[in-house]
């Protein structure tokens, strides 16, 4: 009899140290499963109690439920503690939290290669007084070749691989030139624009090819403009692009329904003085399709041929950024692949 009073005193100081021992809600948790769950030892001494005669039970019954009951009001008042002190280290946490000290590794943004050269060529043409113009990508047949001395059934319209639409007469553009019937037919000349933007070709797509890249299209509509104003304005533009005043051009006679004369203008190879594998050893790299705007174009966009002319040119942006950057996959350019896109 008295060693089992001593065994429930024994126990009882043992869970008592446990809870007060105990300083966060895990260790608490552990004194739990230790004595106070089923299993545990307050609980087999209440089994024991069976044992016992009914005289013996009257006492240890009462002892053993007092201490059962203080335990556990002793363990919930320690829940609370531990949980109120964690409360309150969370509260000055917070009240001492400086937003503005947390830079998780900062990163800046950078302009894409083609708003960097696109923003040069803006700032080049605009400083020689043109302004910048835009046109759609969704383009009718009419904008992208009739207009532009293509007629249907012309051979000269598979020069060019479109990519049409189920949309009647709706195509993705070919080239940037439908901006110049756009500009046209809205105002009068004196004119001179320039416009960037996404040309699409029904091509398959691999490292030199894709089926949408970036044009730049330049149009002036005057009186009395010449060859000689093309080719200095041509070569104004890629000497500031490619940062050499001595960078030279050359001409060669090539055909394109919108322009007659047609030409295609080849700059200086950038790379090399005698010949490398970027221009494939002839010195020169391609650059852009020219010409004097035909009579037919202006007619198409109601302005008098006899009264005004003027030349027009078209480039790929895209294939100028890679060469002034030494990008040799196209596809890296609409890959929003941070790697590539960070260096610039
Ligand atoms: N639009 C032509 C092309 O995409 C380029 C060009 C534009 C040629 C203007 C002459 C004049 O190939």
């Amino acid at each position: 009899m008295d060693d089992i009073t001593k065994r429930i005193t024994d126990i009882h100081e043992r869970i008592k140290t446990a809870l007060d021992i105990s300083k966060t809600e895990r260790e608490l948790e552990q004194a739990r499963l230790n004595f106070l769950t089923r299993n545990a030892g307050l609980a087999q001494l209440l089994a024991q109690l069976k044992e016992f005669s009914a005289e013996q039970k009257r006492i240890i019954g009462p002892l053993l439920n007092n201490v059962r009951d203080q335990v556990f009001s002793l363990y919930e008042e320690r829940k609370k503690q531990i949980q109120n002190e964690r409360h309150a280290r969370e509260q000055k946490r917070s009240e001492l939290f400086d937003v503005t000290a947390y830079q998780p590794g900062v990163s800046y943004g950078s302009l894409h290669p083609y708003t960097i050269v696109g923003q040069k060529i803006e700032d080049v043409f605009t400083s020689m007084g043109y302004t910048i113009a835009d046109g759609p990508e969704l383009e009718d047949e009419w904008h992208n070749f009739d207009a532009l001395n293509v007629p249907a059934h012309h051979p000269a319209r598979d020069m060019q691989d479109t990519l049409w639409l189920t949309l009647p007469q709706k195509l993705m553009r070919t080239h940037t030139s439908n901006v110049q019937i756009r500009v046209m037919q809205e105002r009068k000349p004196p004119l001179a624009v320039i416009s960037s933007g996404r040309a699409y070709r029904y091509e398959a797509t691999d490292a030199t090819h894709d089926y949408m890249f970036m044009q730049t299209e330049a149009l002036l509509v005057a009186e009395n403009i010449s060859v000689a104003n093309l080719l200095a304005t041509i070569k104004v533009l890629l000497q500031a692009i490619f940062d050499r005043s001595d960078l030279n051009i050359r001409v060669r006679p090539s055909y394109f329904p919108f322009v007659e004369p047609g030409m295609e203008v080849d700059m200086q190879c950038v790379f090399c003085t005698d010949g490398c594998s970027v221009c494939k050893y002839t010195k020169f790299i391609e650059m852009a399709g020219v010409g004097m705007v035909h009579p037919n174009v202006l007619t198409a966009c109601g302005l008098d041929p006899k009264k005004y002319n003027g030349f027009a040119f078209g480039f790929g942006l895209t294939r100028l950024v890679m060469l002034r950057y030494g990008i040799n996959d196209i596809r890296l350019l609409s890959s929003g692949n941070l790697e590539f896109l960070t260096q610039f």
